[in-house]
């Protein structure tokens, strides 16, 4: 396995634009690729200013942040990663969408180059299927905001190897993250448990049992949460959450998967959480 110095991060996106802050603020150079040019932008503007606010909080110098931000080359090509040494994806939570890029990106880059997912809940062996290095697939799975969470959740796929997985591991701790190991199941263990308990505050208030504000504040004060399950729904986007309660649902194929009708009507309507500005909680 050669030296890994240069990343490629596919979606510009929020997991997207918070990996490759990271990995920039570690000392990699990153190829940040993204469909659309105003994607590529809104990514970047939301680096520099999370750079920016680690600069106010003494986290990183200034010259630090410069260099960082340097490292960061946006590509709309995807072409462009044929020299990457190390790729992570970070797209929407769809396999067809994942699966393209997959194909695309075992024909680009170098046989020995690993491919993670930063997928939350969408099978690592699927993806692997659909590339000619299946021992070279593997899931690291960021949270966000990414430059604050501690945990990389890395999940192997029927076909890693132990090899990738220990490459993936030095890389997490490289970025300053703690690993944590799980087997490849439908929304591995943060999502297979997060989720659920998400869907079920929606029945909650669904059914009138309780306001969101009440939801939130019972998991603030009562379990010490930072933000209660409505709250992170709105933090997380409501979109995300209904995607991985549906893989969750086929996926187990348990029916108390089933995601709350409420949360169903509130993503048909718009609502997205923070990102449309209106989920539970309105955002100005
Ligand atoms: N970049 C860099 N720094 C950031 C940041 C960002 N995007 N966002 C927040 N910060 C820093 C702040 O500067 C602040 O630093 P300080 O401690 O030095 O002052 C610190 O993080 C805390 O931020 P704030 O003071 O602005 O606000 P809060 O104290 O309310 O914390 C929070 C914000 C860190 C988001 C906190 O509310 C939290 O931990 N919430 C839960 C987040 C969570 O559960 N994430 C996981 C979601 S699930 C997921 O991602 C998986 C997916 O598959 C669905």
């Amino acid at each position: 396995m050669n030296e890994i110095k240069t990343i490629a991060v596919l979606g510009a996106g929020t997991m997207g634009n918070g990996i490759a802050h990271v990995a920039a603020r570690s000392g990699y150079r990153v190829l940040l690729c993204d469909v659309a040019q105003n994607l590529l932008d809104r990514g970047i503007a939301t680096i520099e200013k999370n750079l920016a606010r680690e600069v106010s909080k003494a986290k990183i110098t200034q010259r630090q942040a410069e260099e960082a931000r340097a490292a960061i080359v946006p590509a709309l090509d995807r072409e462009a990663l044929g020299g990457c040494d190390f790729a992570v994806e970070a797209t929407t939570e769809r396999l067809e969408v994942k699966a393209e890029i997959f194909r695309d990106l075992d024909r680009i880059l170098r046989a020995e180059v690993i491919l993670a997912s930063n997928t939350s809940s969408i099978s690592i062996t699927k993806l692997g299927a659909q590339t000619s290095r299946p021992r070279q697939v593997i899931g690291m799975h960021f949270f966000n905001p990414v430059p604050v969470m501690q945990l990389v959740e890395v999940i192997r796929g029927l076909e890693t190897s132990q090899e990738t997985f220990e490459t993936v591991q030095t890389l997490a701790v490289a970025l300053g993250k703690t690993p944590v190991e799980v087997n490849d199941a439908a929304g591995f263990i943060s999502n297979r448990v997060l989720m659920p308990m998400i869907n079920e505050a929606v029945f909650a208030v669904m059914e009138g049992v309780a306001t969101p504000e009440a939801v939130d504040k019972i998991f603030q004060l009562g379990m010490a949460h930072p933000m209660g399950p409505l709250a992170l729904a709105d933090f997380i986007g409501l979109d995300v959450c209904l995607d991985i309660m549906r893989v969750l649902e086929q996926g187990i194929g348990d029916p108390k998967y089933r995601p709350c009708p409420l949360l169903i009507r509130m993503v048909d309507a718009g609502w997205l959480g923070r990102k449309s500005g209106r989920g539970f909680y309105t955002y100005t």
